[in-house]
Parts: C-alpha cells; structure tokens; sequence
C-alpha cells in the first residue's frame, strides 16, 4: 500500500521553510539490527551473535540471524528509502564483518568490504548522503575472549584504532559524515551495569555469572571516551585533510523533569539525572574535560580519572553532537544513600508528576511516552551547555498493536503524532537558535530489537518477519515525514 494523501502543514505555517537546503534527513538503523547474514560471506560472531544464541536471553527467544536481511535486499531498501525522499541514511558497519577475528593483526575480510562498498554506493547514485556508525554495539566475540573486550582499554585501543583506520581508509573517499561510537551510555549501562545486553555483565549473579555492576560500566566508558578519541586524531591528521568530512560521537539523553517543581531537592535530582546519564560523556568532551563534579562527589575513585594527556584529547574530540533521545521522566529525589550499584545519581524516575501529569502516551516499549516538550527543553539544554551543533542521529517510537500489516496497523496514527510532534519542537528550536543540521528517524524498518528480539517495531515500514522475503509495507508515518520535510526544509 502506498499513502497517497497529503498531510495538511497548514498548522505550522509559520515553521515553512525554516531548515536550510543543506539540512539531513532520513532514517538510522544498526547493523546487527538488520543486515542478517550473520555467519556468511566471512563475517566473525559479534557479542550479539553470542547472547542471541543464549536461552533465555531475548524475550521472544529470537537470533538476528536473518534480521530484517539488509545485506541481501539493500538495493530494494535503497530505493524505498529515496521513495520516502530521504535525503541521508545513517547505518552502522559490522566490525567482525570487516576483521572477523577483530584484532589488529587479524586478517581483512575483503567480502565484507565489498558489501559496503556496494552500500554505499547504491546510497550516492539514489543521492542519498551516507552517515556511518563505527560502532553500534557488536563488539567482535574473539575480543571479549582473548581479553575481556573494553574492559581492557590497553589492549582493546589498539584493535579499535586498526578497525577505525580501514574504515577510513576504505571508505572515506565517499563517506563524509563519522560517527565512532552510539551511545556508548547504553552499550555500558545495559551491557555492563544491567546486564540485559551483551556482552552481560553485572553484579546480579541471577541474572549474569561475572561482572560488577559497581564497577565496570565506569571503565568501559572511559575506554569508549579514549578510544573514539584516538580515532578522531587519526582520521583529523591522516584523513580529513584529503577526505574533508567530519567526525564525532552519538550520545543517548533523555529529558528528567522534576517530580515536584517546587522541592528544589527534585529540581537538583533533575539536574544530576540529565548529568549522570548525558554530561557524564558530554562534559569531558565537549565541555570542562571532566567527568561532573555529581558523579565525582557520589562514585568517588570508582570513576576513573583522565591523564592530563586522555584530557587533552578527548575535549573537543567530536565536531558535532550527535544526539539520540525518545522521552522524558520524572524526577524525584531519594533520602536514603546511593546504592553502590546506582548509575542514575539516586533518583527514582516516575511515569507522573506530583500533580498527577503524565509524562505522556504509552507506546509499546515500557520506557518510551511520546513527550515532545521535553524534547525542546532537552535541546536548549544540550545547546546551552555545549554550543557545538547537533546532529540528530535517533529519535522515534513504538505504537500499541502493530501485530499485521492491517490497513488499521498501516495508518499508524501514533507514531505520526509522535513525530509531528518532536518534529514542531526541532524546528521551533531551530528558530529560536539552536543549531540543528540532522534529523534521522528511528528507523526505516521493523527491526530486531535486541533483547526485546522482534516484539518492539520502531519501523516507518512494516516488515513481515514470518515471511523468508522479509516483505516490507510502508506505515502512513513515512510519508507525513516526507511531506513534512518537504514543508520544513527550504526550497532549492
Ligand atoms: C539504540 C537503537 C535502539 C533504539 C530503540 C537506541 O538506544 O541506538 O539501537 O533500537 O534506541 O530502543
């Protein structure tokens, strides 16, 4: 089915035209999310491989196998995508597809290679600007094996660096827009605090058999930090003098609003929560050069310390704040002592307010309201902190019932509201400063979501995940983003 109707703009009237020409918009998706294909043409087994293959680690006891089977049907994707007049598409690189065994002395896999290359270039000649992610997640296994994966920054750099460098040098003649690392907020919290995620670790022996929730999300981060930043210096020295593109990092961020507006003590909590979760990485990159002074004073020497040296070169090591965000919580202050294994600044998060307001619609994913004011709050936050521009690599949701590709489940009204919504609050940002040169959806199809396997669909396209071909169907809310990209941007 394709929507042939067009959405009325007619409401925001005034925000016409307010994106410049240049703006990018199009959609986001990770690797191992999508591309399927997961043990051939010499790809190497991720982390992901491992705990998708581990009962009881995904709700639907579901593999990324064949996932929605992006590496073999990437041209039709292609040109859905330039239907859906998508002017870039960020995705991310597989690393044990390109060095199986990961390693800096581990062999290339020039199948892998050749796949991006193809990808790529099918994305430039549908003039679709390619944005890529080094690394959304899939460490290579045989790295978690040899030497405990990030949890060794001496040992794990190195291999990074060497993966970083063939991507650059393989693909930069054509890519011109880097991302090193998404999120490596939820890669470390998910994977090292909870658990849920690879490569599950945490201090719950319930639930993972090594690991401390107290301790290792902080190192795993501050490798992240130091190796995205060795990586930049590379690519600014070596590559960018020719290539001339741009290179930084994508941080994940919600909006913490105070339970009680009126209880300073719920007004710092909402302050300590945006910084435990964004400035813990945002300060040390793009602002003081520390870690902030909240998590200092709570974690003590259990946050590590940047050598004059790591300071120096991770500020100012992104040219550009990448952004993903999808909600706001409330905020409330907690009397009691942190727990040693609270990462949050000890804060309970609530779905309502003291006054009983919601923090929004429900989608189908248990953390995720549609919550668009908070949005544009975050945004003046991130803007008045760090001043640098911001790309807006993710943002999208879930919606109730979308079980078949009905016509009901096809007009997916919610997901319309939600990105009409965040979308007003984007531009009206935009006119009143902020300094926003992205905006990718999340994301183009129904995807495998990690552990919540293929139950949460955060796709504008319905994918039938029973069918080998993996049929996609278009949701009504790709075209209300086309039309209303054709409303916001500029005219040529
Ligand atoms: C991640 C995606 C994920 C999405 C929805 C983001 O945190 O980067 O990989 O699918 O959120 O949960």
């Amino acid at each position: 089915m394709t929507w042939t109707h067009t959405f009325d703009t007619s409401p925001d009237a005034e925000l016409k035209g307010i994106l410049s020409k240049d703006f990018h918009w199009g959609y986001a998706t990770a690797a191992a999310q999508v591309e399927g294909a997961w043990n051939v043409d010499g790809k190497g087994p991720s982390i992901w491989d491992k705990l998708c293959h581990t009962p009881g680690k995904v709700k639907d006891g579901s593999t990324n196998e064949d996932a929605t089977r992006a590496y073999d049907l990437y041209k039709e994707d292609v040109a859905l995508m330039k239907s859906y007049g998508v002017t870039a598409y960020r995705f991310s690189l597989a690393w044990s597809r390109i060095v199986p065994l990961g390693g800096a002395e581990d062999p290339i896999n020039e199948q892998g290679i050749d796949y991006y290359n193809r990808l790529i270039d099918e994305l430039l000649a549908a003039n679709i600007t390619p944005f890529v992610t080094l690394f959304h997640w899939d460490t290579p296994q045989t790295l978690e094996d040899r030497y405990g994966g990030m949890l060794n920054q001496e040992r794990y750099t190195p291999d990074f660096l060497r993966y970083a460098r063939i991507c650059f040098e393989r693909f930069g003649d054509r890519v011109k827009h880097w991302i090193t690392y998404n999120e490596p907020g939820v890669y470390t919290l998910a994977g090292y605090a909870g658990g849920m995620h690879a490569p599950g670790r945490s201090s719950y022996r319930d639930r993972n058999e090594e690991g401390d929730s107290s301790t290792e999300p902080f190192i795993v981060a501050h490798t992240e930090l130091v190796s995205h930043a060795r990586a930049v210096k590379i690519y600014r020295e070596e590559f960018k003098p020719t290539q001339k593109g741009v290179i930084g990092i994508t941080l994940h961020g919600n909006n913490s609003e105070p339970w009680d507006v009126n209880d300073p003590l719920d007004v710092e909590a909402a302050e300590r929560a945006r910084q435990f979760e964004i400035a813990w990485f945002a300060d040390p990159i793009y602002g003081s050069g520390e870690y902030p002074a909240c998590m200092r004073a709570q974690l003590g020497d259990r946050l590590p310390h940047f050598t004059p040296e790591q300071k120096d070169l991770v500020q100012g090591s992104s040219d550009f704040y990448g952004m993903n965000t999808y909600t706001t919580f409330f905020v409330k202050h907690r009397d009691e002592e942190p727990d040693v294994n609270d990462h949050k600044g000890n804060i309970e998060k609530c779905d309502a307010n003291s006054e009983g307001k919601s923090r929004g619609p429900e989608s189908d994913t248990y953390w995720l309201r549609t919550a668009p004011e908070g949005f544009g709050k975050l945004l003046r936050w991130v803007w008045d902190r760090y001043h640098v521009p911001i790309y807006m690599t993710e943002n999208g949701t879930t919606a109730k019932g979308e079980l078949a590709p009905t016509p009901d489940v096809l007009d997916d009204t919610f997901r319309v509201e939600f990105f009409n919504g965040y979308l007003r609050e984007l531009a009206t940002a935009v006119r009143d400063g902020v300094d926003i040169r992205s905006y990718f959806g999340w994301t183009f199809t129904d995807n495998w979501e990690w552990a919540a396997g293929y139950t949460d669909r955060f796709g504008v396209t319905f994918v039938d995940f029973e069918s080998v071909e993996k049929t996609r169907y278009p949701k009504r809310s790709a075209y209300f983003l086309k039309d209303y990209f054709r409303h916001l941007i500029q005219e040529k």
